[in-house]
């Protein structure tokens, strides 16, 4: 039968019929390791009790009120983030390119603000990936996801992700700000070199350009800290947040200081659904989780346990693989052997991974894995480099 779908995600065959933990069932039983979750949005597995408690309990209060009132689930959502992160306000939506997108708004905006018209430019980075709105689209000029869709360049200029020279060139009386991921997630699991993110920072505050950071795949506990920049040693002045945070329920963040969300005044900027009761409740559980004391160090330990058995591997069939990249639980296997085919195999030994480009696979197990699931994913990767090297 032909889909009434439309056709831009292809024709998936494998579907599922419910989950558990670390597992996912298909209809017809077969228990599947997820290690991929959703692409790093199951942060604590799937269908975790504290998460359907707190869903199901504010399904039977209140699901939908709007903006135009109080909205203390929110608020009180909002306050764990600030009170956990550099950022003073937050703006809740939907979804990580929204929340990308209120990151842009606020750049534009804050110099608007300022009566500096002519800065309306941002510069992104290649191979970046920051969603699907026509601004995120130019902010990443990837032609596979833009072709067709923009006119002109939209404001945005692109630095070679981890090239300084090639960002200082860039900025002219025009530039606003600059964005980038502190760890690029679709485009292979590349850390951002350290010295040059503070060697970002120092040119932003030369230049006064806001310096934003999508995190919406890298945020929320994936790394061990709550966002990857506590790791990392740089402050941004805006932070985009989403996937993780809402467990599996849609939401995203925009996270900023003081200063600059000042220049969103009332009525100029908004969301139909952003902030809504259910995703709010959903997402204070899901912090309440992380925030425990112990939760995000054991996340430091299963990555140091899991990626100390990856690279046993790595060692052992240097013709396959070519090595491990990443932060904590947001892991990238570089790959010598074609990262998709290694996909397929993994999936037929009912393991699921993600791909991510320059021939990788990424792999995001829950931020609360067992050391047990572990060990299974070790076995399954180890039987598939072995069989591939037996040919069979
Ligand atoms: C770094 C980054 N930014 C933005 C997005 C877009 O998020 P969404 O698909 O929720 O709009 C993604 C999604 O994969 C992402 O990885």
């Amino acid at each position: 039968m032909t889909s009434a779908l439309m056709p831009n995600y292809g024709t998936p065959e494998l579907e599922f019929d419910h989950g558990q933990g670390s597992y996912l069932y298909s209809s017809d039983g077969t228990r599947y390791l997820d290690f991929a979750m959703g692409i790093a949005v199951n942060s604590l597995g799937h269908c975790h009790p504290r998460l359907i408690a707190a869903l199901t309990k504010q399904a039977n209060k209140l699901w939908h009120t709007s903006n135009l009132y109080r909205i203390s689930e929110a608020e009180r959502l909002a306050s764990t983030l600030v009170a956990n992160t550099f950022a003073d306000r937050v703006f809740f939506c939907n979804s990580g390119t929204e929340a990308v997108e209120c990151g842009f708004k606020l750049i534009r905006r804050f110099n608007h603000a300022q009566d500096r018209h002519q800065r309306k430019r941002i510069i992104g980075m290649t191979n970046a990936f920051h969603g699907r709105t026509h601004a995120a689209l130019a902010a990443a000029a990837n032609p596979s996801h833009s072709a067709g869709f923009l006119v002109g360049d939209n404001g945005f200029d692109q630095a070679v992700f981890g090239d300084l020279d090639s960002l200082e060139a860039l900025i002219s009386a025009e530039t606003a700000g600059v964005i980038l991921e502190p760890i690029q997630g679709e485009g292979g699991i590349r850390v951002v070199d350290r010295d040059y993110l503070k060697a970002v920072k120092e040119l932003c505050a030369q230049h006064d350009l806001l310096l934003m950071f999508d995190e919406v795949q890298c945020g929320v506990g994936r790394t061990g800290t709550l966002y990857a920049y506590q790791q990392l040693g740089v402050t941004p002045d805006i932070l985009a947040s989403a996937k993780g945070l809402g467990g599996g329920f849609p939401i995203g963040a925009c996270l900023a200081t003081e200063v600059v969300a000042a220049t969103m005044t009332a009525g100029s900027h908004g969301s139909t659904f952003g902030g809504n009761p259910l995703a709010m409740a959903v997402a204070n559980a899901v912090l309440a989780e992380l925030t425990t004391p112990g939760f995000l160090p054991q996340v430091q330990q299963r990555s140091a346990y899991f990626r100390a058995g990856l690279q046993t591997l790595v060692d052992q069939h240097p013709e396959l693989l070519k090595g491990i990249s990443g932060l904590g639980l947001m892991i990238g296997l570089q790959c010598e052997i074609p990262a998709a085919e290694l996909i397929t195999r993994l999936q037929q030994e009912a393991m699921l991974v993600v791909k991510a480009g320059g021939n990788s696979i990424r792999i995001l197990p829950a931020l609360n894995v067992s050391e047990e699931e572990l060990d299974e994913a070790l076995t399954i990767i180890a039987k598939i480099l072995i069989k591939w090297q037996l040919k069979i």
